[in-house]
């Protein structure tokens, strides 16, 4: 690990409108980079709209509309979702933005120059929905794997020698394994790669909404090598810039996606890329898909599951807690980012469901963290009004075990367990604190030893704040408020931190409350 990261997740189509795969991608990243923030690393957080090809242009003339015009509409949507869900993205990139086109034309003329590229005729199968060519033999019962409608296309193409790749990209998987994660999709690409690589066709020329292939008129770039590039566009790479240095050449590149994007980002993009003659990405990890309830997720079953929709239904569970619309929102947007981390293994399909959503809020993060903050700290702020004496009792000591599983955890993508070691923290700081019950060591006029419990109480409150400050942003920072935490103490430096002598916390409420 360098110290610079970067940190991407896909660019989105805008022929769709926003959901739950796009807020799970999104929210997965954003988890990533605040993580390796508060770990004192330099972080370069990515997102942004994939918005050429056919699929798009199709969408944009079933509704009558230009297609810029229509992608404008639709990627502004992408980016209200960012910042509706809390993203602590650097930049958003479009691919119809100059700086992105200007990338693809130049990164296609070193592809030409290096001697990567040459003109033949392709004859297969494409499917639009995936904006992707299949081979005969991956095409079942007259569809694509992924279940989308193919054509059989004939065309004049430019092709990128993929073939060319295939031993390199075999000793790559094999010198480094942690590219491609987690196991199981590692396997599928090296078996796949294994089967054999063809050529790949990279223009079009039967439709005209992408960027024009470098002194050819009459065809466009295919619309995957146009999106990959996006990596490097944002970051200047036509300029060489301070940025691209920074982030690409001298940094740990992690690219987030879905599983049904591997092959792209694990099979072409280091092709190209090798083609080039740039370095590779350090790690792709896919995650898997989520169903509802049971059923697989699609437009035309109706139960496309909407983010705004789900935090809506969140609010209204919340509805009796503040008559500020925006303190629910924020709250119910920190519940669905936490279910989404904590619901499936990373890397694992999950079934999403509200009842199981209110389950897990409710025992996690209601009844365990929040019931444990309330009580501590309603206390803490009667017994110190004068602010509390130095904290001897820190409980970093308890966290200790606890912690070195998290850092390992999230080093790992396993959002999941990270999550479940400051649960089960919280959990044992829950018992203490019932065992030690100090409202009875007040009755007993046993002063010092309720001071030590709820002292040590509240530094582990403490801890969980931080811990929690990567996957709750909004809830971490209510906890952090609560005690008074200065915002330069809110990062994993300062876990071990004292406090100071006098320090006051101000008066509690519950920041979790509870889902009816
Ligand atoms: N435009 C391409 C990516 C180009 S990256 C250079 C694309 N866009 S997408 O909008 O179709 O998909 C974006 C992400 O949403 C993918 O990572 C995909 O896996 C994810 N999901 C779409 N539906 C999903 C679920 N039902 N569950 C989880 N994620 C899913 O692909």
């Amino acid at each position: 690990m360098t110290k610079n990261i970067y940190i991407t997740s896909p660019i989105y189509y805008v022929n769709d409108a926003p959901h739950i795969g796009h807020a799970y991608t999104s929210i997965a990243c954003d988890a990533l980079a605040r993580f390796y923030t508060l770990y004192n690393r330099q972080v370069h957080f990515l997102t942004g709209t994939d918005e050429h090809g056919q699929k798009v242009e199709k969408s944009a003339l079933a509704k009558n509309i230009e297609p810029q015009q229509f992608c404008d509409e639709v990627s502004q949507k992408f980016r209200q979702l960012a910042s509706f869900l809390n993203l602590s993205n650097h930049d958003f990139i479009r691919t119809t933005e100059a700086r992105h086109i200007k990338t693809v034309e130049k990164f296609w003329q070193i592809l030409q120059e290096n001697g990567y590229i040459y003109k033949g005729v392709y004859e297969g199968w494409y499917a639009v929905r995936d904006e992707a060519f299949y081979a005969e033999s991956e095409i079942i019962d007259g569809k694509a794997p992924s279940g989308a409608e193919v054509t059989w296309h004939k065309e004049e193409s430019y092709f990128f020698r993929l073939s060319a790749f295939e031993e390199k990209l075999l000793a790559l998987y094999s010198a480094v394994p942690d590219f491609i994660k987690p196991l199981s999709r590692y396997n599928e690409v090296v078996s796949f790669v294994k089967g054999g690589l063809k050529d790949l066709s990279i223009s079009r020329n039967s439709f005209s909404w992408g960027i024009k292939v470098p002194n050819d008129n009459q065809n466009v770039i295919y619309v995957w090598l146009d999106a990959l590039t996006n990596y490097l566009s944002a970051l200047d790479f036509t300029n060489n810039s301070t940025q691209y240095q920074q982030f690409w050449q001298q940094a740990t590149p992690i690219h987030i996606v879905g599983k049904d994007i591997i092959r792209f980002h694990a099979v072409y993009w280091p092709a190209f890329l090798m083609a080039a003659n740039i370095n590779l990405p350090h790690t792709i990890y896919a995650h898997g898909w989520w169903t509802n309830s049971g059923q697989k997720i699609s437009k035309s079953l109706g139960n496309v599951i909407c983010p705004y929709q789900e935090v809506a239904y969140l609010q209204s569970k919340i509805a009796s807690f503040s008559p500020e619309q925006s303190v629910t929102q924020n709250i119910a947007i920190d519940y669905f980012r936490y279910f989404l981390l904590k619901e499936v293994p990373f890397g694992n399909d999950g079934d999403y469901s509200q009842e199981s959503l209110i389950k897990r809020i409710n025992a996690e993060l209601v009844n365990n963290i929040g019931n444990l903050a309330q009580r501590c700290l309603t206390m803490v702020v009667k017994e110190f009004p004068a602010g509390l004496p130095t904290l001897q009792h820190s409980a970093l000591a308890l966290f200790e075990p606890y912690s070195q599983q998290f850092f390992e955890n999230m080093q790992n993508f396993a959002y999941d367990k990270a999550l479940s070691n400051i649960i089960d923290f919280a959990s044992l700081i829950n018992k203490n604190f019932n065992d030690t019950a100090p409202w009875n060591l007040k009755k007993q006029q046993k002063i010092s030893q309720m001071h030590n419990c709820l002292l040590q109480t509240t530094d582990a409150i403490r801890v969980i704040g931080i811990m929690l400050l990567s996957f709750i942003p909004h809830s971490a920072n209510k906890i952090l408020d609560i005690l008074n935490i200065s915002q330069n103490k809110r990062n994993f430096a300062s876990l071990t931190a004292s406090w100071q002598e006098n320090h006051q916390i101000s008066q509690s409420y519950p920041v979790f409350p509870r889902l009816q």
